[in-house]
C-alpha cells in the first residue's frame, strides 16, 4: 500500500463520517414532532401568543357558575344570594377590598377562594362583581 493510497482511503472515511452526520440531522429534522420548532417571529409563533392572550381572566359568571354557584346560588349556610343587592351592599359596605380578601382568605363557612383554588385574586372580583350586580 503507497502512502498515496493510504490517503485517498483516510480522505474518504473522513468525507463519509461527514455525510452521515449531515444525514443524522437531516433525519432528526423529519422525525421532530409537529409543532416542536416555532421560531420567534414566524407564524406559528404569533398563533401560540394569540392563544395565550384569549384565555385571559375568567369572567365573573364563569368563575361564579363553576365555584361560587353552589353556595351562592342558593344562599346556603348564610351565603349572600347572588343578585341579592341588598345583602351585598351590606357586605360591600366595608370596601370592595376588604370583601375581596375575605373571599380569598375565607371567612367562617366561606372557604378560602370560595373553592376556586387556582383563581386569581382578579378572577375572584369578577366573581363578587358579578354576584353583587
Ligand atoms: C361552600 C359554600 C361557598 C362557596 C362554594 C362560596 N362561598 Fe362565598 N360565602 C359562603 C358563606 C357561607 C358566606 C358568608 C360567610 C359569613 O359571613 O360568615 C360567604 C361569603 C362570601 C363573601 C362575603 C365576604 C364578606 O366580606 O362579607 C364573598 C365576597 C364571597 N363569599 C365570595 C365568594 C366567591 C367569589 C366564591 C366563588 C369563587 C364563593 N364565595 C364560593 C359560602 C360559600
Amino acid at each position: 500500500m503507497t502512502v498515496t493510497k493510504l490517503m485517498t482511503s483516510m480522505m474518504v472515511l473522513a468525507l463519509s463520517a461527514v455525510v452521515s452526520v449531515a444525514t443524522a440531522s437531516t433525519i432528526e429534522e423529519r422525525i421532530a414532532p409537529v409543532g416542536a420548532v416555532c421560531v420567534q417571529g414566524t407564524e406559528c409563533a404569533a398563533a401560540g401568543k394569540a392563544a395565550a392572550a384569549s384565555s385571559g381572566p375568567r369572567s365573573g359568571s364563569d368563575v361564579f357558575n363553576t365555584y361560587c354557584a353552589a353556595c351562592h346560588g342558593t344562599g346556603a349556610m348564610g351565603a349572600p344570594k347572588a343578585g341579592d343587592k341588598g345583602a351585598w351592599k351590606d357586605r360591600l359596605a366595608k370596601g370592595f377590598n376588604k370583601t375581596l380578601a375575605n373571599a380569598i382568605n375565607g371567612l367562617n363557612l366561606m372557604p378560602p377562594k370560595g373553592t376556586c383554588g387556582d383563581c386569581s385574586d382578579e378572577e375572584i372580583g369578577n366573581a363578587i362583581k358579578h354576584m353583587s350586580n
